[in-house]
């Protein structure tokens, strides 16, 4: 899942391309390269290419030691699958003239290695890119243009790509395909440009084509031709961008992710907004057609990955316990590959903030085969391939998530599922007209709570420094918060690299116990829900055995601080909104845990904020 941006215009375009990494290092970062073909003024072109380990911003330091000019040019940022990060894996790579950068995943790669080095061709690098640039090489000189060598090529390809190329004896034409990584091409006044999310050319264009599942395309200054996965010409709708992009924009915060945890309380208000009546949620907000599919309900099938699949497991409480509709959650990446018997009226949700993480894709493309009722999806991204796809979609409206640790996107989520449990739950009569409008008042309720939950942010900071030292941690709930435990763990994991485990409380017995001493860190989530004395046995049970408790508990729950325990109070809130409201002490945690330990919160090691490779 690396970022993509090309351009073809009359000025230079090294900047409009470094702009364009900056705003898709959410797909990686760990090396940036560009290629550009300068004009000499004796009219003969040249390549130039420029790579750096590291990120965006080795590149532009590079770029202003050593300038490139020239209107043609393509670039990268990587997220490494084959091959280390490093310079000489850095994409764009070249093959004579042929110059490709590619986000996926050539599963063939080492076939069609072996055959081009029996060929004579040499490899300068350990990835899988490395064969397209040799392919389209190979295929050059024996067809008449680049985009029959590629259609070529793309023959020959087995797994995911988006690809684009150039030919530097060529340079006023760039050739792309999209085939399980997304590609959009932008369209400007006598110059084209190519991404793999609008968002890299907002600052050039608001004018788009998405290309499809299949597609190839040629890209000229003044010109851009598509064709179809059967070589057959295509018209794609050109759309006109509104999105708005503040990825610089840190405001007061030292980080994306401690702005992004405080504005979970405005993005909440803006999930609900128009969304909410007096009398209860507005069904058509899922779609024209959504209170149709609705009535006829009778199963759910959740599918997401990462935090988009916590939000789905606290779903899976809401719907059975709220709407009386089973529904179960599966991991996407599991999903896609088992033989799943598929329910009579079972709808498929999935649950995505980017809208283009590729098992959630790939998952809803298998269920579309298998005989779902209709999909829809949770998405917090209108124009990804997610929302194309499905046949209904409820936005998040969470704002653009710039940090890789996902937080307003999570709590979103849960907001948007909470109103789509009512809906289902009304269309179906399953759910009492008393019920839904408590729904009603604890939703309209949820962002001033959110508030006040965020002005524990001082006393939690204080806790951190315990956890600095640590190694390892557990974190527990019983019902709908055991997938807030995993959610503050895989937090803490992803920002702090400490070792962080959640468990159902009423597990612990089974195994985990033994794990407890004076070392763990245990963090419990212990809103005052039913389930309330029961998780105070389990507190007790790590306690006899000298574990070391954090309790995030109600204010109303009884819980004191004692010896080996520190309770930290959160605002006494009805239970239905409790998962939404407990989540952000623990993102408050993890937080402050990796601000001690010094790791690079917005951006951490070895991952990259959309997953678009399985
Ligand atoms: O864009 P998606 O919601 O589909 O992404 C799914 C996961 O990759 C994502 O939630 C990931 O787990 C986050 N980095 C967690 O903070």
């Amino acid at each position: 899942m690396c970022g993509i941006v090309g351009a073809v215009a009359q000025r230079d375009v090294a900047e409009i391309l470094v702009e364009g990494l900056r705003r898709l290092e959410y797909r990686g970062y760990d090396s940036a390269g560009l290629a550009i073909v300068e004009t000499r003024s004796d009219g003969a072109s040249q390549l130039k290419r420029l790579r750096e380990l590291g990120k965006v911003q080795a590149l532009a330091d590079a770029l202003n030691v050593q300038p490139l000019t020239g209107g043609t040019g393509i670039a990268h940022t990587r997220w490494a699958t084959h091959g280390e990060p490093s310079q000489r894996n850095a994409h764009p790579h070249v093959s004579g003239d042929i110059v490709v950068v590619h986000n996926g995943i050539i599963e063939n790669h080492e076939s069609l290695r072996a055959q081009l080095q029996a060929k004579g061709y040499h490899f300068s690098s350990d990835t899988d890119t490395e064969v397209i640039a040799h392919l389209v090489h190979y295929h050059r000189q024996h067809t008449d243009s680049l985009l029959s060598a590629l259609q070529a090529t793309l023959k020959e390809l087995r797994g995911a790509y988006g690809t684009v190329l150039m030919d530097a004896r060529d340079p006023e034409r760039l050739v792309v395909a999209r085939s399980g990584s997304p590609l959009v091409i932008g369209l400007g006044v006598g110059e084209n440009f190519i991404a793999s999310d609008q968002l890299a050319l907002l600052p050039v264009t608001r004018r788009f084509l998405y290309l499809e599942e299949g597609d190839v395309a040629e890209v000229t200054r003044r010109e851009v031709r598509i064709f179809d996965a059967q070589g057959g010409s295509v018209e794609r709708a050109e759309l006109q961008s509104d999105v708005t992009h503040d990825a610089g924009d840190k405001g007061e915060y030292r980080h994306h992710m401690l702005k992004e945890i405080h504005e979970q309380p405005k993005a909440i208000t803006d999930t609900l907004e128009g969304r909410i009546t007096d009398s209860g949620v507005v069904v058509e907000a899922f779609g024209n057609s959504a209170r149709g599919i609705f009535e006829k309900v009778e199963h759910i099938q959740l599918i997401a990955c990462g935090t988009s699949y916590h939000a789905g497991m606290v779903a899976r409480y809401w719907f059975e316990a709220l709407a009386g509709v089973s529904c179960d959650i599966e991991i996407a990446s599991e999903f896609r590959y088992r033989k799943s018997v598929v329910r009579p009226n079972s709808l498929l949700i999935t649950l995505s903030q980017s809208g283009e993480t590729a098992d959630t894709l790939a998952a809803l493309r298998v269920a579309k085969d298998i005989g779902f009722m209709s999909s829809l999806a949770v998405c917090n991204v209108a124009s990804s391939s997610l929302v194309r796809e499905s046949d209904l979609a409820f936005m998040t409206r969470a704002g653009a998530e710039i940090g890789v640790a996902s937080t307003k996107a999570f709590t979103t989520q849960l907001a948007a599922l909470l109103m789509l449990v009512m809906a289902i739950g009304r269309c179906r009569n399953t759910m009492t007209v008393e019920t839904e409008l408590e729904l009603v008042q604890a939703l309209r309720a949820l962002p001033g709570h959110l508030a006040e939950t965020l002005s524990l942010a001082g006393e939690i900071e204080m806790l951190a420094e315990d956890f600095a030292e640590k190694q390892h941690s557990l974190f527990l709930g019983r019902g709908e918060q055991y997938p807030i435990a995993m959610e503050g763990a895989l937090k803490l994991k992803e920002i702090s690299y400490i070792h962080a485990e959640a468990y159902a409380a009423g597990e612990l017995k089974h195994g985990p116990l033994a794990l407890i001493d004076a070392e763990m860190p245990i963090i419990v989530v212990a809103p005052n829900n039913d389930l309330l004395e029961k998780l105070k046995s389990n507190v007790e049970e790590v306690r006899a055995r000298g574990g070391l408790l954090y309790v995030f508990a109600d204010q109303e729950a009884d819980f004191n601080s004692a010896a080996n325990m520190k309770v930290i109070q959160v605002p006494h809130v009805p239970a239905a909104i409790a998962p939404i409201v407990y989540t952000l002490p623990l993102q408050l945690l993890s937080y402050y845990v990796a601000l001690i330990k010094g790791t690079d919160v917005d951006q951490p090691r070895n991952l990259a904020k959309s997953v678009t490779v399985e």
